[in-house]
């Protein structure tokens, strides 16, 4: 059996991102940017945290309704995922799913992708396996799919809580166009909860989250060669209610100029570059994005400390009716 080749989207752009981040008020780097080879061993370890219960919160939701999801997706369905990661949950629903078609993981860490997308292929020999190294938050053009089963687009994790919410439904209305009148989105969402839950899930007292935070300024200088000094940056969190999003940011403990590819960045003591943010859902919000790109919520389920939800949605206008 051979590994599947890692098809390659559009470049990543990285210098383009961080110029323009930068040079904004306030100060922004994209999340994607946290996902280098570091970057996505962090997060791994950042989902074994005690205080991280979104992973293992979706987790148990998968393991219990696995068969439920699959289900409701059908049979020899075409499973698109966005944000592939350590793929770990996919197989929940690869065990659970009649004889699926394809599996196409997309994802834009490309080593880690390579990885998983070639074990998935040899552990799962009748699916057809089409890896793609993409930044999912620009268009995509997917393989050749072919295949009668139905599309059902897989985006777990609670990803979607680092989109605005403009972007979100933009976002959701492009896969919502991927997989069709009669396709299907599975989706992870975090919940809304106390904020002190969320202080503790995004500034752990192992520092493991700063580490990750604080990584993205040592992959710029790498990769951009910049010189940030990361003894000069710390991490912060803050939990904004009316938005009803976590954010992360990098704080400057001093005033300071950067070199960032040959451009000079000043930083003022106490100034930020906003790294992520973290949006949180009820039912209400929930269903306002869903509708707002042309889907409608088909089911919730939850886990027991009513901390996650793995949506089934379904396209407003489906050709079975609801
Ligand atoms: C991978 C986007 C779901 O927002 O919880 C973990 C990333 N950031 N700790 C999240 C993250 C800080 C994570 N997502």
């Amino acid at each position: 059996m051979t590994a599947p080749n890692v098809a390659r989207g559009a470049p990543a752009g990285l210098l383009d991102d961080v110029l323009r981040g930068l040079t904004a008020n306030p100060k922004t780097l994209p999340p994607k940017l946290f996902y280098d080879a570091t970057g996505a061993a962090l997060f791994e370890r950042i989902c074994e945290l005690d205080e991280y219960y979104l992973t293992r919160a979706e987790l148990s939701i998968l393991r219990e309704h696995a068969g439920e999801i699959s289900a409701m997706a059908g049979e020899e369905c075409v499973l698109i995922e966005y944000g592939s990661g350590a793929g770990v949950k996919i197989r929940l629903l690869l065990d659970a799913l009649v004889r699926p078609a394809a599996y196409v993981p997309i994802d834009i860490s490309r080593e880690q992708l390579g990885r998983v997308a070639a074990r998935i292929q040899r552990e799962y020999p009748r699916l057809r396996v089409h890896p793609l190294c993409a930044d999912y938050t620009r268009p995509v053009q997917l393989p050749p799919l072919g295949g009668h089963g139905r599309r059902v687009a897989f985006f777990p994790g609670s990803t979607i809580g680092n989109f605005h919410p403009a972007e979100a439904a933009a976002f959701l209305g492009r896969i919502r166009r991927t997989i069709g009148h009669d396709g299907a989105l599975v989706l992870g969402v975090d919940r809304r909860k106390d904020p002190s839950v969320l202080h503790a899930a995004y500034d752990d007292p192992a520092g493991v989250t700063a580490e990750f935070n604080l990584n993205v300024l040592r992959r710029i200088n790498r990769e951009l060669g910049a010189d940030f000094d990361l003894r000069r940056f710390r991490h912060r969190v803050l939990f904004d209610d009316a938005a009803s999003r976590i954010e992360m940011h990098l704080e400057s403990t001093c005033a300071q100029t950067v070199d960032v590819a040959g451009l000079r960045i000043a930083f003022e003591r106490g100034e930020t570059i906003w790294t992520e943010s973290s949006y949180k859902y009820d039912e209400e919000r929930l269903a306002s994005l869903a509708g707002a790109a042309g889907f409608q919520i088909q089911r919730l389920w939850s886990d027991d400390g009513d901390r996650f939800w793995v949506a089934m949605l379904v396209p407003i206008d489906r050709p079975n009716g609801a």
